[in-house]
């Protein structure tokens, strides 16, 4: 089976592909590498062994995604591409806009003009905004407080659309929740340029001494220990899920979403300390205002994905800590 992976090159993207390629899927990789780099497609071959055909290109380019889709019989298409940074979305909000909407309208048009209707596409849990209570499942009320999370709304309204208006499709919508960790080769991870808004690479450049100190976004919230409550899914595993995710398009007609996260929140100051422990490094940090628009706590309800998709994350977050470290000390 050919499996279109758009955003491929990118962190979730790379891993996925890994996991599709070792389950005998052909892979197409279509990434205009605006965040990731081309060295990746050699960091797959390597890990899998396998070939994997790479096309660069802007995916609102219909003329090239025509011809990748004359070029190759695509039985289904996982869609990553897109730009994800929150703060940056609000920054330049039109960027975001077009990137996010125009790839994806593209994509779909295309898909629908050769026939193939089954689409994984990657959503996330910022739809879910200030949850009313826990854990989160997929039938909560859905409100963004975000530029880049209103791409998310819009897209999973656009596709909600498609199937309305035709119910040949299959469309599985994942909603992530806080991924970290890196292949245990070492040689794929994420590592994003500059100072970093997420947590865990920002504890890394600590490790690696490129920045002082953690800063550690208040400690007054409703948690155990007052800092801010995450469900972090280590990346392995939730690539795994889009292979379940595939499996169930192809078999059956229909829309759904599903959480892919682990079901257990850990605070800010649990990661820090499992990541001292597993790599023995000293991570100094400093209790820090809040940061605007951040909410006490964050995790999913995963029944739905373990009754619809016969998936599970199984890795925990040591071992989290220790892949997205080793990731960085392979790299640098
Ligand atoms: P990433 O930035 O590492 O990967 C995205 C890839 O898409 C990059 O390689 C980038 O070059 C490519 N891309 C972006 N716009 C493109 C375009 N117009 N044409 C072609 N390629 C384009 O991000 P990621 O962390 O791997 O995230 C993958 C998807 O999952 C994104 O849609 C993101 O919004 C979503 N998501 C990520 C997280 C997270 O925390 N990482 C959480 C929830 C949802
Ligand atoms: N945090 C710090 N210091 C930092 C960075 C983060 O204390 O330097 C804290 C935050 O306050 C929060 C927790 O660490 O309590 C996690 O923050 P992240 O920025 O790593 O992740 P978020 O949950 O804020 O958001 C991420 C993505 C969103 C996505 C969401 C759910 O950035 O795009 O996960 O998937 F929507």
């Amino acid at each position: 089976m050919k499996i279109l992976v758009t955003g491929g090159c990118g962190y979730i993207g790379s891993h996925t592909v890994c996991e599709l390629l070792d389950n005998n899927y052909e892979v197409i990789i279509i990434d205009n590498l605006c965040n990731s780099k081309k060295s990746v497609i050699d960091k797959i071959k390597e890990i899998t062994k396998k070939e994997v055909k790479f096309y660069e290109f802007d995916l609102s380019d219909k003329q090239s995604l025509e011809k990748v889709f004359v070029e190759n019989k695509i039985d289904a298409v996982i869609h990553f591409a897109g730009l994800k940074a929150v703060g940056e979305s609000v920054e330049k909000p039109l960027m975001y806009y077009r990137n996010n909407l125009d790839s994806t309208m593209t994509l779909l048009e295309v898909m629908n003009k050769f026939d193939c209707k089954k689409l994984v596409f990657s959503s996330s849990a910022t739809v879910y905004g200030l949850p009313k209570t826990l854990p989160i499942k997929e039938n909560f009320p859905l409100k963004t407080t975000n530029p880049y999370g209103t791409t998310k709304l819009m897209i999973e309204k656009i596709l909600n659309d498609l199937y309305i208006s035709d119910s040949n499709w299959s469309i599985a919508i994942l909603r992530y929740f806080n991924p970290i960790g890196a292949h245990e080769s070492g040689l794929l991870g994420e590592n994003p340029n500059g100072i970093p808004n997420n947590l865990m690479p920002y504890i890394i450049k600590v490790a690696t001494k490129e920045l002082p100190y953690l800063n550690v976004f208040g400690n007054d919230y409703n948690t155990k220990d007052g800092t801010g409550v995450r469900d972090y899914i280590h990346v392995v595993d939730l690539a795994k899920g889009h292979l379940c995710a595939i499996d169930k398009v192809v078999k059956e007609t229909g829309i759904d979403f599903y959480n892919l996260g682990t079901g257990i929140g850990y605070s800010v100051l649990d990661l820090v300390k499992t990541f001292e422990k597993v790599n023995n490094i000293k991570i100094d940090y400093k209790i820090v205002d809040r940061r605007k628009g951040d909410i006490d706590a964050c995790y999913a309800d995963v029944s739905y994905a373990k009754e619809k998709l016969n998936w599970e994350a199984k890795k925990g977050i040591e071992e989290m800590c220790k892949d997205s470290y080793n990731f960085i000390v392979k790299n640098k």
